[in-house]
């Protein structure tokens, strides 16, 4: 068998997603549904005080207008992130008067078509009381929170002795404010749920990167078993964390169901989806290093404010993913406050934390490589933790930062780099070259899967995990085949619905850690089980021999080095009476994650030229290196990375989401107006990885892809761009007003 971990293998659901066939939540057709339109609110603090429910409802086609005076109760689900779901935020949807933000979904209009439900939407009137609300993270009225812990890891820590390190006279000492804006996630499927209630099961078509988690948080809030509960979801048209928890839409289209009678169908339009599902909440970022005249740091200081909701709990954890582990620095301070405003909720953006983290820390490792004059590539090469992570004191499971810098380094050609600014020139253009390091932990889940091994040999893996547009389905189907010894083509997976044994969320880059390690463990069990079954049959050649002096060819068991004695898996299944033999597998995170650190590390270079006359930057090339574990699939994994790496130009250069300072609404509810990075910002992009199997992680050896790329690209071009013009920006994005 040729190996089949790590080829370019095309995806296996291509050919459904080019041609059709390939359904996403919206398309399946659901008999007799009704369309949902929700009513947002135009005032961002403050109460309603009235609501025309009555006008509305004598309009045509109208079946119902849900507020918070006749919705159905509903119930809190109790958070629980390893084995249950979260609700993304603390209020529930209708469940008072008062407003929060602009955007708040305050009511639903339900009608036979959409056209019809739009319309009466449209006519709904409604009476607030408004107050002035708070929106900028710089508004004294903001109220500030400080929680101790996110997720288990404290946000408030450090080591050693900071105040020391940063009086020593004898070191150099650089200190700046960083700022990153608000971003959204713009997947090119919106947020959508369809909800069809049959008495008390309640059926739910959702695109979710949690099938496990809504399907939990329905369950609670509706207050029937979970048995009840089937949320389907084979494809998904990108999420990047804004589908991850559970928001208001999915509950209000299964509580709107539940109120009209009827199966509802709502999907949020694209102007919505800015103000329903999260987004990337804006940061301010004081670092401050301290390092020897040699360019060893000794300290340093990381303190972040984040802009957070009074009915979310979500909190950037920009230092703690980032000035926490990168560098091997024995004095460290992070601190993170949550600046309460009245926009709407943030949440988990593709690589939260470590996004605007690293802007902020890598672009000051840049500047203190121009204080010391120091090559910027040196100054991190002195600093690494090469032994062990510097927050947990735990060995790395392995390592690999130095590869990725100088391999980079080398390919991108930085040794011809001048280090003085402006140097490098093109006629007119101002080149710029700069160098920031990627980040991102290797995080995985628990989850269980079943495996059924036909007769004809094909082998179907089923769980409640997902495909984000990832290509997920194609790097399982390599796994499985990889750990049954059989081809591809044998191998189906399927995922996308809750009935099917719990998978992972899908976040954190977790997913394929996460996934390979139950299929390794259900294929583990299947092969045990083939073996036991082919010794028990009348007349097997295999009669007596024991386990270990057995193995699988693909086609059946035969003993060890000794093909004449057989027994096919046909055979097998035959005599089992049953149409295939199945396994099950499970995965949890044991006793590996308290003996070792799992982390990916990567190396971001870029070059820019920057015309003076019209200031725009322009990325001319990308060189990137990262030390990701195994590497599944390499088409997948170029996607992937390469995709961090367009969202990192999009994140340095055009992304901001607005809201008016004076109403809190979002004014760039748009893909015109919130400006994505399109083919004319993105260069060549080179990906490199190590390859390198995590040995403690999980049998494969793999870690997650999903977020990394994004990771120190905005701080590599940041630094591109003050090697070419001397202006060093530190407020995201970099658009041409602040190169002028
Ligand atoms: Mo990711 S931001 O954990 O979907």
């Amino acid at each position: 068998m040729e190996a089949v971990i790590g080829k370019p293998m095309d995806r296996v659901d291509g050919r459904a997603k080019v041609t059709g066939a390939a359904r996403f939540s919206t398309e399946p057709p659901v008999q007799g549904a009704s369309h949902g339109v929700i009513v947002q609110s135009t005032i961002a603090r403050g109460k309603i005080t009235a609501i025309d429910s009555a006008s509305v409802e004598r309009l045509p086609g109208v079946l119902g207008v849900m507020t918070h005076l006749n919705a159905p109760k509903i119930k809190p689900p109790t958070p629980n992130f390893m084995t249950g779901g979260i609700f993304a935020e603390s209020r529930l949807p209708l469940s008072d008067d008062q407003i929060h933000h602009a955007g708040q979904h305050i009511a639903v209009v339900v009608a036979t078509t959409l056209e019809q439900a739009k319309h009466a939407a449209a006519m709904l009137k409604v009476t607030y009381a408004a107050e002035t609300p708070v929106v900028s993270m710089d508004d004294p009225a903001a109220k500030v929170v400080s929680p101790p812990d996110f997720f288990g890891e404290k946000l408030q820590d450090g080591r050693g002795d900071i105040e020391a390190a940063f009086a020593d006279d004898n070191s150099v000492i650089f200190s700046a404010t960083y700022t990153t804006p608000p971003g959204s996630h713009n997947p090119m499927e919106v947020s959508n749920t369809t909800a069809v209630w049959e008495e008390e099961k309640l059926t739910v078509y959702d695109s979710t990167q949690w099938l496990s988690g809504t399907a939990a948080v329905l369950a609670e809030a509706f207050g029937v078993p979970r048995t009840n509960v089937r949320v389907i979801c084979p494809y998904v048209g990108g999420g990047f964390g804004c589908k991850g928890f559970i928001w208001p839409h999915t509950l209000l289209a299964a509580m709107a169901a539940r109120l009209t009678g009827r199966p509802v169908k709502l999907v949020l339009s694209r102007a919505q989806q800015f103000t329903s599902c999260g987004h990337r909440p804006a940061t301010r970022q004081v670092v401050s290093l301290a390092a020897t005249k040699a360019g060893k740091l000794t300290g340093i200081r990381h303190l972040v404010d984040a802009t957070g909701q009074a009915v979310s709990q979500y909190v950037e954890p920009a230092a703690m993913g980032t000035s926490r582990l990168v560098y091997d620095v024995p004095n460290v301070r992070f601190t993170h406050n949550v600046r309460q405003v009245d926009i709407a909720s943030p949440t988990f953006m593709r690589a939260p934390g470590e996004a605007p983290g690293t802007f902020a820390l890598e672009c000051a490792m840049d500047e203190l490589a121009y204080a010391l004059e120091v090559d910027p590539l040196q100054l991190r090469l002195a600093n690494l933790p090469r032994e062990k992570a510097p927050h947990s004191g735990l060995p790395w499971s392995s390592y690999h930062l130095d590869e990725c810098l100088t391999q980079a380094a080398e390919k991108f050609g930085w040794a011809k780099r001048d280090p003085a600014v402006k140097s490098m020139r093109e006629g007119r253009l101002m080149i710029g070259q700069g160098l920031a390091v990627a980040t991102f932990p290797g995080s995985k889940f628990g989850g269980a899967c079943k495996v059924r091994l036909f007769g004809d040999g094909r082998l179907l893996v089923s769980t409640a995990a997902h495909d984000l547009g990832t290509g997920a389905y194609t790097a399982f189907t390599q796994i499985a085949a990889h750990e049954m010894g059989i081809a591809v083509e044998r191998v189906r997976v399927e995922m996308g619905d809750s009935n099917l044994p719990p998978g992972p969320i899908a976040g954190g880059s977790c997913s394929t850690a996460t996934v390979s390690q139950m299929i390794h463990a259900a294929v583990a069990s299947l092969k045990k089980k083939l073996s036991q079954a082919a010794t028990s049959m009348a007349d097997s050649p295999l009669k007596g021999l024991k386990l270990e002096e057995m193995e699988m060819d693909g086609e059946g068991v035969r003993a060890k080095g000794d093909a004449s004695r057989r027994v096919t898996i046909a055979e097998i299944v035959t005599n089992s009476g049953k149409s295939a033999i199945e396994a099950d597998g499970t995965a949890m995170p044991g006793a590996e994650m308290g003996a070792y650190a799992f982390h990916s590390f990567g190396a971001q270079f870029v070059e820019v030229a920057i015309d003076p006359l019209d200031p725009r930057v322009q990325v001319r090339r990308c060189v990137a290196m990262f030390d990701a574990g195994r590497i599944v699939n390499s088409k997948l994994a170029y996607s992937q990375l390469a995709g961090g790496i367009v969202w990192g130009i999009g994140m340095a250069l055009t992304e901001e989401t607005h809201w008016d300072h004076r109403t809190g609404r979002c004014t760039t509810d748009n893909l015109a107006d919130y400006a994505v990075a399109v083919n004319a910002d993105i260069p060549k992009i080179d990906v490199m990885w190590t390859d390198k199997p995590d040995p403690h992680f999980n049998p494969l050896g793999v870690r997650g892809i999903g977020e990394i790329g994004i990771t120190g690209v905005a701080a590599a071009i940041g630094n591109a761009v003050y090697h070419a013009t001397g202006v060093r920006v530190r407020d995201l994005p970099i658009v041409p007003g602040r190169l002028v």
